[in-house]
């Protein structure tokens, strides 16, 4: 069956030059980069390169680059390396579950939590941020880019709104890298977490940025590796294909792959839109990332539109990966004003390197038809005056 993948939020494919650049670190060059022999040089090389590709990403210095596994441990990192108990930290609802449950753990070893809210387009206002900050706040930790609706924080007035109160600021850029450029200068953070496997590298392989000077806490002990900052072996070639995939993704600001996948994205929104009733774009109108929408169809179950496109080819999501099946609606939908039967009523559709035109025409063609069949047995749907035959 012809089968057509749009859930590149949830994890992306490893690129073929990925996978290339990383497959003799399985077989002949497998050093320990901790070893003194040849082949521990020879690792010790490889992760260094990684380092100095995924530093040039984000225009930072490769000891700033701690490597960890993946998201997940570095927001853990960058929340527990600093905060403790009796501090102040300011967050968002619309986090991934790895910051707000973090934040949820950090509550309750007695660390105080603000969630500052959001507007209707998901955004949060830097001056809320400004307003929450206390005494005893210690971290401000803001999502840059929201891995279900694609919406991007203001995270450079964040960062002066942290730096003037001299206040550290974190923020998960998992689903900014790659789609959009990321100036660690700029933004003015002191901490900011990537994942390979959102960028067309392999799974299980990411990195912190800690600023020069910021003081962290291992969550790990163990060896010195990582400066210190994260013991355990490297994952040597996990981080050879991350280096890989984070040189790919700079490239692609200035080959026209970003802009190629906008494209497809802007016509895949505008034509689902323009061809069905009863359809809207979740956070319409606000910055966003180029490879992601978020359609609410009214009257449907998500759950029941995924299940019914997959069995035509076509992958998609209900919101983040790990609440797929789960009957809760997104936090994030509803934490922008959704009510629950909208947030269930979204879909996702998120764009990777590897989608071309002729996917998009495969999903125009298939989305339609499959809202239509499922309307048809919704009890709720009642089809506008001017469609009727
Ligand atoms: C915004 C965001 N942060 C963190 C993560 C977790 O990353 P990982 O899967 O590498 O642990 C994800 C993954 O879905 C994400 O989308």
């Amino acid at each position: 069956m012809h089968r057509v993948y749009l859930d590149n939020n949830a994890t992306s494919p490893t690129l073929p030059e990925v996978f290339e650049a990383m497959r003799p670190y399985f077989l002949d060059k497998f050093g320990n980069a901790s070893s003194i022999h040849q082949q521990g040089q020879q690792a010790r090389a490889a992760v260094e390169q990684a380092r100095e590709r995924v530093a040039e990403l984000l225009n930072c210095r490769p000891a700033e680059i701690v490597f960890t596994s993946g998201g997940t441990e570095g927001d853990n990192l960058a929340l527990f390396g600093l905060v403790k108990p009796g501090d102040h930290i300011i967050t968002s609802p619309v986090e991934h579950h790895a910051v707000l449950n973090a934040c949820k753990r950090l509550e309750q070893i007695g660390c105080e939590v603000t969630n500052v809210p959001v507007d209707g387009r998901a955004q949060v206002d830097p001056e809320d941020v400004r307003r929450a900050i206390r005494p005893n706040t210690k971290l401000i930790s803001i999502i840059f880019a929201n891995n279900e609706t694609g919406v991007l924080q203001n995270v450079k007035e964040i960062g002066k709104v942290a730096a003037e109160a001299d206040v550290y600021f974190h923020t998960d850029a998992v689903q900014a890298a790659g789609k959009v450029p990321i100036d660690v200068k700029v933004i003015g953070c002191d901490l900011l977490s990537l994942t390979a496997h959102k960028m067309h590298g392999p799974q299980g392989a990411g990195a912190l940025y800690v600023r020069k000077g910021t003081l962290l806490q291992p969550m790990f002990y163990g060896g010195r590796h990582e400066r210190s900052r994260r013991a355990g072996t490297e994952n040597l070639p996990g981080i050879v294909g991350f280096g890989k995939a984070a040189e790919i993704a700079r490239l692609g600001f200035m080959d026209g792959s970003v802009e190629r996948i906008a494209s497809l994205r802007d016509n895949l929104e505008k034509t689902i839109v323009e061809t069905l009733d009863q359809v809207s774009v979740n956070s319409a109108g606000a910055p966003r990332v180029p490879n992601t929408t978020n359609v609410v169809f009214d009257c449907l179950e998500g759950e029941a539109m995924v299940i019914a496109l997959d069995l035509k080819g076509l992958s998609v999501s209900t919101g983040a990966a790990c609440s797929s099946g789960a009957i809760e609606p997104s936090h994030v939908l509803t934490a922008m004003g959704l009510s629950p039967d909208r947030a269930r009523a979204s879909i996702r559709f998120s764009l990777g390197k590897q989608n071309t035109e002729d996917d998009i025409r495969f999903a125009l063609q298939l989305i339609p038809e499959v809202v239509t069949r499922l309307r048809e047995l919704s009890p709720v749907y009642k089809k506008p005056v001017s469609a009727r035959a």
